[in-house]
Formats: structure tokens, sequence, C-alpha cells
């Protein structure tokens, strides 16, 4: 099939990729000739496992294309996947903006009959929208149905996301574009739901919701587990057992971050208010999630004593690992309140750093853990890479000022970690 996909960020380039490394021809649009120029030559502009080398197969099998233009790669695609993003406005909502322009743009180039498919997160009603804006601007003879595709990936494992879906949701009323997707899709070995474009807007606000209510429901199990002297990861792998339950995403820490379940738990506050409904739930998940993050500063004041002068190195700033990502991310404001108490704060992460040093502002960035470590009084860990589940443990305590570690992962064995004379401290640990 021909595809065009716009948008060229997490989820549009790996949809590309992943599309064209199954055969089909794959156009990416973007705006900004530079990535554009960059991607032709298969460099791509975030980090995430696999993907380069799939891009740069996907080039030298003439299956992917970048461009500027919409022009005639939309005209003579089957199907065009709408990816660009829809960053929360300050009131919570989605800002749909580029989402709109882009379907004006879409209009103006249909020919024949093309199937224009969302896979950016839009609340409930916007497909309808961009239904509207496509006919307003499509030649005459020009045929078209819409469709809601959400995509499910997750940063950092989005190649074997896509590949291997839990399921494929398919929102639309048209039954030949049902029958155009479900062939694209036939491929990737899953389970379709086929549903109305409004079901399936929902289902991808309900999904990110629901695993962030999970993680707030961990961390507040945790937070009470540390009051009753429970061990909170006990109890969470006894509940998660139960299939009813499952033991996915109920890890706590520090709290969830990136681009996608802060805006879009957020959004569906916004669109439940807009209808007359008030999520409660779902702002009591984003309450518990904050203090998460304002638990582990708690902690860190705690196990310092004063905070003033005192020298603290930080183990991952991204949002999780796997990626260079620093939306949201727990750190910057875990660090920016520390720093504020007048802590000296140095850094590092495997992957972030760069992202990093555009938001964080005061601190040492370092080149590995043990830098890091160098006359530092705490040790606090904000990402769980596997790196710093494999660090030497005695080099880093010897290079200590004094030999504290407050896992905000809990990627340590207690016990362990205080056998080697640290004093250690964990979300949810007795
Ligand atoms: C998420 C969804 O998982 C994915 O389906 C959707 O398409 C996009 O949003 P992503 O944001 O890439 O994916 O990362 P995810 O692995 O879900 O983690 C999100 C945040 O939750 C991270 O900050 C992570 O550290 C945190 N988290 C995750 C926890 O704190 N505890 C957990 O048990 C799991």
């Amino acid at each position: 099939m021909k595809i065009t996909v716009i948008g060229h960020g997490y989820v549009g380039l790996v949809t590309a990729a992943v599309f064209a490394d199954l055969g089909n021809s794959v156009y990416v649009v973007g705006r900004t000739a530079e990535k554009i120029e960059n991607l032709n030559k298969g460099i791509i502009p975030i980090y995430e496992p696999g993907l380069e080398e799939l891009v740069k197969q996907g080039l030298s099998a003439k299956r992917l294309h970048f461009s500027l233009e919409y022009d005639p790669y939309v005209s003579e695609s089957d199907i065009v996947f709408i990816a660009v993003g829809t960053p929360p406005k300050s009131s919570g909502e989605a800002d749909l903006s580029t989402v709109l322009e882009v379907a004006k743009k879409i209009g103006t180039h249909l020919n024949g009959y093309t199937v224009v498919a969302t896979k950016s997160t839009v609340p409930v009603g916007s497909n309808k929208m961009i239904a509207r804006i496509l006919a307003e601007n499509k030649d005459s003879k020009a045929k078209f149905d819409t469709a809601s595709v959400p995509e499910f990936l997750r940063e950092g494992s989005a190649i074997h996301d896509t590949l291997n879906p839990d399921r494929i949701v398919i929102g639309t009323k048209s039954q030949r574009a049902q029958d155009l997707l479900i062939t694209l899709h036939k491929p990737i070995n899953s389970r379709f739901v086929l549903c109305n474009l409004e079901t399936a807007e929902m289902i991808k606000y309900a999904a990110n919701s629901f695993l962030a209510t999970k993680i707030s429901f961990a961390n507040a199990i945790a937070k009470l587990s540390e009051k009753v002297s429970a061990d909170a990861l006990s109890v969470l792998e006894g509940i998660g057992y139960d299939k009813r339950i499952g033991n996915e995403f109920l890890l706590p820490g520090a709290g969830y971050g990136g681009s996608c379940f802060p805006k879009d738990v957020k959004a569906l506050i916004a669109i439940s208010k807009q209808h007359g409904y008030d999520f409660a739930l779902l702002s009591e998940v984003e309450n518990i999630n904050k203090e998460a993050r304002h638990d582990i500063v708690k902690k860190a004041v705690k196990m310092l004593g004063e905070v003033q002068g005192k020298k603290i190195g930080i183990l991952g700033l991204a949002f999780k690992p796997n990626t260079d990502d620093m939306r949201n991310a727990p750190s910057i404001d875990i660090i920016a309140s520390l720093s504020k108490m007048g802590a000296t704060i140095k850094v590092y992460d495997p992957q972030g750093a760069e992202n990093a040093k555009k938001i964080i502002q005061g601190a040492t960035f370092c080149k590995d853990s043990y830098e890091v470590a160098e006359n530092a009084d705490l040790l606090i860990i904000l990402t769980e890479w596997n790196e710093f589940k494999e660090i030497n443990l005695a080099k880093i305590k010897e290079k200590m000022r004094e030999p504290k570690i407050l896992d905000g992962r809990n990627i340590y064995d207690p016990e362990e970690i205080k056998e080697l004379g640290f004093v250690y401290q964990g979300v949810g640990r007795a």
C-alpha cells in the first residue's frame, strides 16, 4: 500500500518505519527542513532503541521517504495517517491546532479515495471535526473516510510494541475504511477492536488514564506501607498475581512522567468537565503523582538533616529508561526543589543529558555514576537504567562523603545495600 504519515515524532516515525518494514511505500511529511534532510540520511531526532536501524533499512529499500511536501504523496496514498502532537493547553485540554491545520492541507491534496486515519491522541469528537475540514477543503471528485487508529506504543520499546500490540483499535463508520486498515495491519499478529470513531478516541484516553491510576494506586499503597511497616513491593506483587488486577504498572517510585500520561489524564479531566462530569478520581491520581515527587524531596531532607551546602548526586534524568525524553520527567521538579534548598547537584543520565541540559539549570552534568558519587552526601536514583543496577556499589561508597542512597525506583535490594554499609531508603519499603 501507499501510505503517508504526517509527523515524525515517536508515533509518526515508528509507525512509518514499521509499515515500510512490512513492505509498504511510506512517505513521511514534516515541516522542518533540517530534520527532513537528516531523516533522509538516516539520522533520527530521538533516541529509541532499534529505530535508526529500521529507518536506514527503509531508506535503502526505497520504501521510506521523508519530505516537506504533501504533494504528490497525499494524493497518491491509500491511507494518510495524522501523527502530529496534541500538547496540553493551560486549561488541560489538548491543543488541536496542528491537527486541524494538517487536516486542511490534507484536504486540498485528496484525490480518488483515501482513508484519513488519526493516530494523534485527540479528544472525543475531533475526528468528526477533521472530517468536516477535509470535506470543506477537498476537490469535489475526491472521496475519503476518516478513522481513529490510536497508538499504544511505549517509548523505549516502541518498535516491539508496534509489532506486538495487545490490540489494534480501528474506529470508523465506513466498512471500506475498516477493510483497508485491517488489510494494512494484517501482518501484525494481534486482535482487532472494531468500533466507531468516538469509542476509539475514548479507548486511548481511558487506557492511559487507567494505567496512570494503577501507578498512583501503587504509590498510595507504598506510602501507607511505609507507615505500617509493610513492604509495598510484596503487597503489590501479592495483588498483581490476581489476573483481574495484573502485575504491570504497579511499580511505586518517583511517579509517572513523559509525554502521554500527564497530558492525557489532564485532557480526560478537561473532557469530562466540558460534559458536566467531575472525574474526581483522576484529579486524585494527579495529586498522588505530584506527592510521589514531593515525597522524594522530603525523604532527601530527612536523610540529609540540613540540605543547605550538601552535595547531592542524581542518577537518571529521563522520565523512564531507554529514552532520552525529558518531558515531564520527575527529575526536573525534584532537582529544582533540592537546588532551591541550597544543595549542590551533580547529575548523570546515559541518554537524557543532552535534552536535560536545555531544561535543568545549575546542575553539573557528569560523564558517569562514579563522577556523580564523588564527595556526595546523598545519591538519588530517579530512572531505573540497567546501568545503575550493575554499578560497582563498593566503588561508589568509597567515593561518597556519606554513603547514603535514596532509591526512587527501588532498583536495589535493601538488605544487600545495607550490608555494603549504605544508609538506604526506597519507596514503600519497610
Ligand atoms: C505510555 C503508555 O504506556 C503507552 O501505551 C502510550 O501509547 C503512551 O504512554 P510511555 O509514556 O512511553 O507510554 O511510558 P510508560 O512505560 O507507560 O511509562 C510512563 C511513566 O510511568 C514513566 O515515567 C514510568 O517511570 C512510570 N511508571 C510506569 C511507573 O512509575 N510505574 C510503573 O509501574 C510503570
